[in-house]
């Protein structure tokens, strides 16, 4: 594919914002390559490697990874062939730092972030959601089990895989998470404001309505 007609979107929001629910949507429906680093950690723990230990250790306090470590493992999984024609970052970048080493990197490939979609929702409603949040052990999908439960009980409806909750969801790490963001990561909303790329989502309807709207900016190009 020509690289003028790559997308590369970028989704920022706090933790249970909705990006994952809504990068696995618009991953099916754009065709693009999801990236999610928070998925890449889990898959290194699972897999027992030395960076999942090293990951774990951060995560399992609600703390961000290191920025060195967690910029060449995302900048590596986008040199994989299915990014060619672009992909949808999810959880990444998430400092001031990680952005900068992701401008400078698709800079000197010729390339650029296309948009970035910011879902926004109430802290409250953050928490009420991670609270009853399982996700697949095998493809990551979460699903909030009261509201919106898998098809069979304990299964994901997309590979039947089994259903855990995360350890970091519980009610204080999911507090440290947020403060985290708040602090780490919501300078990017100005960083990318001023590049004229941030797009502000309402998080707080509906799955279906956020993706529509999610489409409707994406397909409008406005902050590209
Ligand atoms: P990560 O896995 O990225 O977690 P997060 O950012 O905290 O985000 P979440 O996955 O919790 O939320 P989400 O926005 O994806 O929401 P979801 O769609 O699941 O990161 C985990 C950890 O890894 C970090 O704490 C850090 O340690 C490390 N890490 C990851 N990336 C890093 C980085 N770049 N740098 C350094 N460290 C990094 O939805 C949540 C729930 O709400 C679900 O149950 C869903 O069904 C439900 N839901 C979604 N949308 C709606 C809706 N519209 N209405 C009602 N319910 C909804
Ligand atoms: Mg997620």
């Amino acid at each position: 594919m020509n690289k003028h007609k790559q997308l590369h979107l970028i989704l920022l929001g706090a933790p249970g914002a909705g990006k994952g629910t809504q990068a696995v949507r618009l991953s099916a429906k754009l065709g693009l390559a999801h990236i999610a680093s928070g998925d890449l950690f889990r898959q290194e723990q699972a897999s027992g490697s030395e960076l999942g230990k090293v990951a774990k250790s951060y995560m399992e306090k609600g703390l961000l990874v290191p920025d060195e470590i967690t910029v060449k493992m995302v900048l590596g999984r986008m040199r994989n062939p299915d990014c060619e024609g672009g992909c949808i970052l999810d959880g990444f970048p998430r400092t001031l730092e990680q952005a900068r080493s992701l401008d400078e990197a698709m800079a000197k490939e010729d390339k650029k972030i296309s948009q970035v979609l910011y879902i926004k929702v109430s802290n409250e409603e953050l928490l009420r959601r991670l609270s009853q949040r399982w996700i697949c052990r095998n493809c990551q999908a979460p699903y909030n089990v009261v509201e919106m439960p898998p098809k069979a009980h304990g299964r994901c409806d997309h590979c039947g895989g089994e259903l855990y909750q995360r350890p970091d969801d519980t009610e204080e790490t999911a507090r440290k998470r947020l403060e985290v963001y708040f602090n780490q990561t919501m300078p990017l909303i100005e960083y990318y404001r001023k590049a004229g790329k941030l797009v502000e989502v309402d998080g707080e309807q509906s799955i279906d309505a956020v993706e529509k709207d999610l489409v409707k900016v994406i397909e409008s190009g406005a902050g590209a």
